[in-house]
């Protein structure tokens, strides 16, 4: 830490935190009696408290989201730059970064075309949502109107994005939720067996299949789309099985049901490419992402459609309602698109996608070693830097550890200077997987001291 503050100055910042600050997802029963972590400083994969302690962070800022690491310069400058020049004109106009970014980011994306900005992910869910509804009314009078979602799958924490919404516990006592929105299953192969019916063999087909079987239900005329993430993130680091997206892409197709994929998490090189659905071979019609997208730099979403997607919405000019009657004041911001720019530079320039892939696969072999070494861990999954490791008390049923000695595992690693995750709040029963996923810049060195940490966890917290 370069100590700006001194101990006068965090005293009194940790009490204005206490008198006035509801942090996120958090209980504060025990801040009457112990102080908030405050972080104050970060550089590359690593952040500083209050106290001047030290941090290898292993989750990106908590929630998949510092891709790129602290401290970017380059970054802070690009978004000074663009302030100073012009820092806000709403969305209706356009701005040269929001261009810049946009022209740069279809690159990456072939086949889709249009870039759509807003401030987080669930509000560029919920432009998603709002688009499968205005088309079932422009095109279906008003029939396709319906919105899939997974069982697990998590689109975000306004009431809109929790209708979608596949945990229980993120949804309970927030309801009644908008309707029109129906749950698949999920296709989680490690708990396949809790599924009736579900087949040893070709699972990934089956788990496919149960889609249709819900489309078939409600009726095919009714489902306007389908919205998945391409690895289920906080809903317990969910890798697809094989043959699944092949087959969920023909369903789509077969019913005319848009393919909308959640890329909040997987987004911005995350899984080892640019975009986790480009694993699989999956042709989108609208995409949606968020947290990478400047590593948290700025706050900026988007929603990415293809041509087919937005031609719909100029086809009739003489209809005044013709076209996307939506806006997002934040999403006019310059400081975003400015940031994302510089963001994507940095993934190209240090190779950032081949790293997180090479170090995704070392992640994999450590924690594949202390499987061996631990039997509390069930599975262990992942994609490029988005890993998991689900801890069970009995490898035979399967049956998850209790949340509480889960979260011992993180409190264990926290005391050694390690962040890591856990599912939270996610599924009844199942916040049982730890989760990592270290920035993109990650080297050997702090994979190494991740899974070791992991492991003296393990040792202490299960003997
Ligand atoms: C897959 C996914 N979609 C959407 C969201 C919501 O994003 P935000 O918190 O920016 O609204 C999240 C947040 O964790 C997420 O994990």
């Amino acid at each position: 830490m370069d100590g700006t503050f001194n101990e006068n100055d965090i005293s009194r910042i940790v009490e204005a935190d206490k008198s006035h600050i509801w942090h996120h997802l958090s209980q504060h029963k025990p801040y009457e009696t112990s102080d908030p972590r405050i972080i104050v400083e970060g550089k590359g994969m690593r952040v500083w408290d209050q106290a001047g302690r030290e941090f290898l962070d292993a989750v990106s800022g908590g929630v998949w989201t510092v891709n790129v690491g602290y401290g970017r310069e380059s970054i802070a400058n690009a978004v000074r730059d663009q302030l100073v020049k012009l820092n806000y004109f709403a969305g209706s106009a356009g701005s040269i970064p929001g261009a810049l970014f946009a022209e740069k980011l279809i690159s990456k994306m072939p086949g889709m075309s249009r870039v759509y900005y807003t401030n987080s992910g669930s509000e560029a869910n919920e432009k998603a949502f709002k688009m499968v509804r205005q088309l079932s009314h422009a095109k279906y009078g008003g029939k396709k109107y319906k919105i899939l979602y997974r069982d697990r799958d998590y689109h975000g924490t306004t009431i809109g994005a929790l209708s979608a919404g596949g945990q229980d516990e993120r949804n309970a006592q927030y309801g009644p939720f908008a309707p029109g929105f129906v749950r698949v299953p999920h296709c989680m192969e490690y708990r396949a067996f809790e599924q009736d019916g579900a087949p040893v063999e070709n699972y990934g087909e089956w788990a496919a299949d149960q889609i249709e079987q819900v489309i078939l239900r409600e009726g095919p005329e009714t489902v306007g789309a389908l919205c998945l993430e391409p690895v289920t993130a906080g809903g317990g680091v969910i890798t697809p099985p094989q043959g699944y997206w092949d087959r969920v892409q023909e369903i789509c197709a077969k019913y005319e049901i848009l393919l909308h994929i959640d890329e909040v998490v997987c987004g911005m090189g995350r899984t080892g490419s640019w975009f986790g659905y480009q694993q699989y071979g999956v042709k989108p019609d609208m995409v949606t992402m968020a947290k990478g997208v400047a590593s948290g730099y700025a706050a900026i979403a988007c929603l990415v459609t293809t041509e087919g997607v937005f031609d719909k919405f100029k086809d009739n000019p003489s209809d005044p309602l013709n076209y996307f009657r939506d806006i997002s004041t934040f999403g006019g911001c310059t400081a975003g698109p400015a940031a994302a720019l510089e963001n994507l530079r940095i993934i190209e320039d240090e190779n950032l996608i081949d790293n997180t892939t090479a170090m995704g696969a070392r992640m994999m072999e450590n924690l594949a070693e202390l499987m061996d070494k631990h039997s509390i861990i069930g599975d262990v999954r992942g994609k490029g830097l988005f890993v998991g490791a689900e801890l069970v008390s009995d490898r035979e049923s399967r049956a998850p550890v209790d949340e509480k000695l889960a979260q011992a595992v993180t409190a264990d690693c926290m005391a050694q200077g390690v962040i890591i995750g856990v599912t939270n709040r996610s599924v009844p029963g199942y916040n049982n997987t730890l989760c990592f996923s270290p920035a993109l810049i990650s080297t050997k060195d702090d994979i190494d001291q991740i899974t070791q940490a992991v492991d003296g966890a393990l040792g202490r917290v299960f003997g």
